[in-house]
């Protein structure tokens, strides 16, 4: 076997020569690949080889592009090189595939005359997910083996599909059972079989009848694009990809095959692509913490206890249920477990993805109690009972009492003090808060809070079963809020002040919403419910949202709120005689109103949390200005097209920024109008937020 470049190899078998790829860990298309794969098939035509086979080594087929030489100087020859000389090549190439075939790697295998692969191969376009499209013809020929429908849902939701479905379209030739020994049999029979019998050099790129028979109609566009409209909203690059498709069926190949690169080199160099990149690295760099090295111990968590079923706890205990991790769940009274278990039925029985089967199954996982004793052989119990301090403490204590000396004891506190709660158990270092977001079944994010002893063992457990269970996992310190809510807090000050001065609750939902959040604060407050801890007996009116509960608007539970609900469509619309309460009660509180800029909302809504995220950051409760981003994108849907608050701070330009938040702290006052010292000191040296770290 002779070693063509640092990650390429050839050999000979008989007449056919076999290109092997070992690049690990998933075989990328770094430079010496694309290299390697343009030598190696100079090699097979100077040699005179019948038959080309391709495969790799290591656990996958070529998994996607290498996304470290994005941006960087272009080196080696460029991936069309590659692609050419296997689609022109004057003898039949074979492609055979197992692990997955994706993006680069998917566009590599559509230009090799036949395609096998394992039955458990699986394969995807999946670069709509980095902001991009795939950029080397497989807009192109995708649709041509497995028809526009089938292209457009992959190209738009980065969707795998297995050999099987794969072969359906003629995207694989030869699905075969085995091991990779087994595939590269088969490989090599397919590409005898190939020379023996003649078999034509299948270009994709010639075959037109999928794509010339929606040629003119626009039916499959406007499905697709329906269809994906609302998890679309704000994105260029699902758009993008449609047009490729719609450029497949409207233009001949090569012409096709340009307005590709044209789009690519579009999103390429655009902002999205490059905040969706950097997101990309965010996330898997939140789950490294400083001090505690990957060889620390983690507990072996064979079952988990959580305690409260109610909003939090029903969804909570889902996850490790999904995960097939065994629960359970006490309450204080039966009444309020059977509420609680019936609801967390109900959420598996609506769910699309699980079948009848797997809901008896996750179910028979949750073992309900109302006897925190029962919580005796669990590893770890999470608790979510109500937001309150002497509760937790009484719960704690008791879970100090009836849990294993080494079981691991958390708290989903959305801001209480985790020392405190700790204080209350006699193993302060066993204790961590694990923050989920509502739904907690649903919601990415898993801001885990180490207290001041919150010992490595239990740091690293917390972090590796977020990662377990789906999560993305983002250590916070013990501050008020941790970092999500810290910095919601503020926005929320704001808001509210932005509706005494003339906004409305509609207009400063539109801004936020337009900027690509899924909600502004008032239909946040609406959906949470006006009413979460107000009291009647001792609202006094001094506040707007006192006043609304007063007068019965409640939220969208009761169909009144900052808007007016649909009673059927729940839809919301906004309310006259809401914008008429808050100006009297501005009047009343010599509030002159006025007219307010859609700018200066965004910037009063968002420049508060920038600079309480860069306070956070120089406090040392959060470890990286990357990890507020990832709070940020998965626990309260920040469009990741925008790269999070630190990276999107850093691309408005942190002096203007600065330059901002002074002019508001001089203009308007209040703590959260005073400038970060790291948001200053970063604003004047040139440096990023996004990039700062401690540790
Ligand atoms: N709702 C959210 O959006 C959200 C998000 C993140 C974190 N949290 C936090 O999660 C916790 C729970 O919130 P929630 O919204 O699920 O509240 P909830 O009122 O829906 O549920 C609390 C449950 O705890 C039960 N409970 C109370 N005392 C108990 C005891 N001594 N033993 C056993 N069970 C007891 C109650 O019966 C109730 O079912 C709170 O700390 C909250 O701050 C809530």
């Amino acid at each position: 076997m002779a070693e063509l470049t640092e990650s390429v190899s050839y050999e000979r078998d008989g007449d056919v020569a076999i290109i092997t790829v070992d690049n690990p860990p998933v075989n990328a298309l770094s430079w010496h690949v694309r290299q390697g794969l343009v030598d190696g098939m100079a090699q097979a035509v100077a040699d005179d080889s019948a038959a080309v086979v391709l495969i790799c080594a290591g656990r996958t087929f070529i998994a996607g592009a290498d996304i470290s030489e994005f941006g960087g100087e272009a080196k080696g020859p460029s991936l069309q090189d590659a692609q050419s000389a296997m689609e022109d090549a004057p003898m039949p190439v074979v492609a055979a595939i197992h692990g997955t075939a994706l993006g680069g790697g998917l566009e590599v295998a559509l230009c090799a005359h036949y395609r096998v692969a394992l039955a458990s191969a699986k394969f995807g376009l999946p670069e709509v997910n980095l902001g991009l499209l795939p950029g080397a013809g497989g807009t192109q020929r995708l649709p041509r083996l497995v028809g526009v429908p089938k292209a457009l849902d992959m190209v738009t939701s980065g969707r795998h599909i297995g050999s099987a479905e794969a072969a359906e379209g003629g995207l694989v030739d030869e699905v075969i059972d085995g091991d990779h020994d087994a595939l590269r049999a088969a490989a090599l029979a397919f590409a005898a079989r190939a020379v023996a019998n003649n078999m034509p050099l299948a270009k994709v790129r010639e075959r037109n009848e999928l794509v010339e028979s929606v040629r003119g109609d626009s039916a499959p566009f406007d499905a697709i694009r329906a269809k994906i409209a609302r998890k679309a909203r704000g994105f260029l690059a699902p758009e993008y990809n449609i047009r490729c498709i719609e450029a497949a069926v409207n233009l001949p190949f090569d012409e096709g095959l340009k307005e590709e690169r044209r789009l690519f080199m579009e999103l390429m160099t655009g902002p999205q692509s490059a905040a969706q990149r950097y997101y990309f690295f965010a996330e898997r760099a939140a789950n490294k913490v400083p001090d505690v090295p990957k060889d620390t111990p983690v507990a072996d968590v064979r079952r988990v206890g959580v305690l409260g079923a109610g909003t939090m706890g029903g969804g909570i205990a889902m996850n490790f249920a999904n995960v097939g991790i065994p629960v359970t769940i006490v309450e204080r009274d039966q009444e309020s477990l059977d509420r609680g278990l019936g609801v967390v039925r109900k959420n598996y029985e609506r769910s699309r993805s699980t079948t009848p089967e797997q809901v008896e199954q996750r179910m028979s996982l949750i073992t309900g109690s109302t006897d925190q004793a029962d919580f005796g052989d669990c590893d770890l119990v999470i608790e979510a009972v109500f937001e309150d301090m002497d509760l937790k403490q009484q719960v704690f204590a008791k879970l100090d009492e009836v849990c294993k000396p080494d079981a691991i004891l958390a708290s989903n506190t959305s801001y209480l003090n985790i020392d405190q709660i700790a204080s209350a158990t006699s193993r302060p270092s066993q204790v961590i808060g694990m923050h989920f977001f509502s739904p907690a079944n649903v919601m990415k994010l898993l801001e885990n809070v180490r207290g001041a002893e919150s010992s490595p063992t239990t740091i690293a457990t917390a972090m590796t079963i977020g990662k377990q269970i789906g999560k993305v996992a983002v250590l916070a310190g013990n501050c008020d809020g941790f970092i999500g809510n810290r910095m919601l807090a503020r926005r929320r000050v704001e808001a509210d002040r932005l509706i005494l001065e003339g906004a409305t609750p509609e207009q400063v939902d539109r801004v936020l919403y337009d900027f690509g959040l899924p909600m502004g604060p008032f239909a946040m407050s609406d959906l949470a419910g006006l009413d979460i801890g107000w009291k009647a007996e001792t609202s006094s009116g001094s506040t707007v949202r006192e006043i609304m509960c007063e007068s019965g608007r409640r939220g969208q539970k009761n169909g009144r709120g900052y808007y007016t609900y649909d009673p059927e469509t729940r839809a919301p619309t906004p309310d006259p005689e809401v914008v008429d309460m808050i100006r009297d009660f501005a009047v009343a509180k010599g509030i002159e109103q006025r007219e307010v800029t859609d700018q200066e909302v965004l910037e009063r809504c968002l420049y508060p949390m920038v600079n309480e995220g860069a306070k956070i950051l120089d406090e040392g409760y959060a470890i990286r200005g990357s990890d507020v981003d990832v709070v940020w994108v998965n626990g309260y849907g920040w469009p990741v097209y925008r790269g999070g608050p630190m990276y999107w701070a850093d691309s408005v330009g942190l002096a203007e920024v600065a330059d901002r938040i002074r002019h508001y702290a001089d203009t308007l006052g209040g703590s959260h109008w005073q400038i970060s010292p790291l948001l200053a000191r970063l604003a004047d040296e040139g440096g990023k937020l996004h990039q700062h770290a401690n540790g």
